[in-house]
């Protein structure tokens, strides 16, 4: 046990977000704070925007250990931080607050969850010879492709619907962009096809891709992980293709915030993966 852990003080995290009340953060730091037998609490806070500032300082003034942030404060709280991590530079949003020396200190982990995810899943993927396409354009296309570049994959592509938000994120990071009607031409020579748009999300439309052109070996992994199986993911495995769900970015993202808070490194077990799959459906 670290000296965090060791403390007679609870450990206080929290998750905030407006609404907040869909998180699935909550389940998963408490299952940790339980297996690990901790001292601690984790609280879902709804915090709106107007009160984001106040809410931060009375985390600070209260002395939790930090916060994870969700829709829609990732960008806003940037400027609320006294240092972001490189992470969250590049990938302008942050999703994990450390509280130290009395000052917020922003990181962004979803990019590492994304990569841990992969590897997890499919421990034999190649970085080096990776041919990636991304679809989407938001803050979750920003932080995959930072991942892939951090892993050292250098062909990488990216379509969105709207254009010029898939122009503006391939000026950022160095990509080729792909028009959004050509993105099942762009699928011949990919080895990873990676969704970050809402499509496939229960509520949302369908993703229309015909995935005819993608090679037998490519892997198709999809960051929605409500469906588990979005009928892109069904549709990659009736054809045989290696794929990757959404929940294990949900589950390894949390890893390096509650180990910063809370002093030990949690396991992402097949039990806590089941538990969340089943509190996503
Ligand atoms: P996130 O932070 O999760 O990435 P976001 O910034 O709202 O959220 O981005 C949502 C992504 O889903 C965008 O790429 C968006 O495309 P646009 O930039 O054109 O809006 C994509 N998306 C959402 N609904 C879509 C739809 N019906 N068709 C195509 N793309 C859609």
């Amino acid at each position: 046990m670290t000296d965090k852990t060791s403390k007679l003080s609870p450990i206080r995290a929290a998750v905030i977000g407006h609404p907040v009340g869909h998180s699935l953060s909550p389940l998963i730091h408490r299952h940790w704070i339980t297996t690990y037998g901790l001292s601690g609490s984790y609280d879902a806070i709804d915090v709106a925007p107007a009160e984001l500032a106040t809410g931060i300082a009375s985390f600070v003034a209260e002395g939790y250990a930090g916060f994870n942030v969700t829709v829609p404060h990732k960008q806003a709280v940037m400027a609320l931080c006294d240092t972001c991590d490189p992470a969250a530079r590049a990938i302008g949003a942050v999703n994990t607050v450390v509280i130290s020396g009395g000052k917020p200190h922003g990181r962004n982990t979803d990019a590492a969850g994304f990569i841990m995810n992969l590897k997890e899943s499919l421990p034999g993927f190649s970085f080096t010879d990776a041919r990636a396409l991304v679809l989407g354009a938001g803050g979750a296309a920003r932080a995959v492709v930072y991942g892939l570049q951090q892993e050292g994959v250098s062909a990488i592509r990216v379509t969105n619907r709207t254009a010029e938000r898939a122009q503006a994120l391939g000026d950022d990071f160095g990509l080729e962009v792909v028009s959004w009607d050509e993105k099942e031409a762009a699928l011949s020579d990919v080895t990873l096809l990676v969704n970050t748009t809402a499509l496939g999300m229960t509520g949302q439309p369908s993703l229309t891709l015909d995935l005819s052109a993608l090679a037998p070996g490519a892997a198709v992994y999809d960051i929605v992980y409500k469906p588990l199986m979005t009928p892109l993911l069904c549709a990659a495995k009736d054809r045989g293709n290696p794929i990757v769900t959404g929940i294990g970015m949900l589950l390894h993202q949390a890893g390096p915030a509650f180990e910063a808070w809370f002093g030990i490194a949690p396991a992402v077990t097949p039990a806590l993966r089941r538990t969340v799959e089943e509190a996503a459906r």
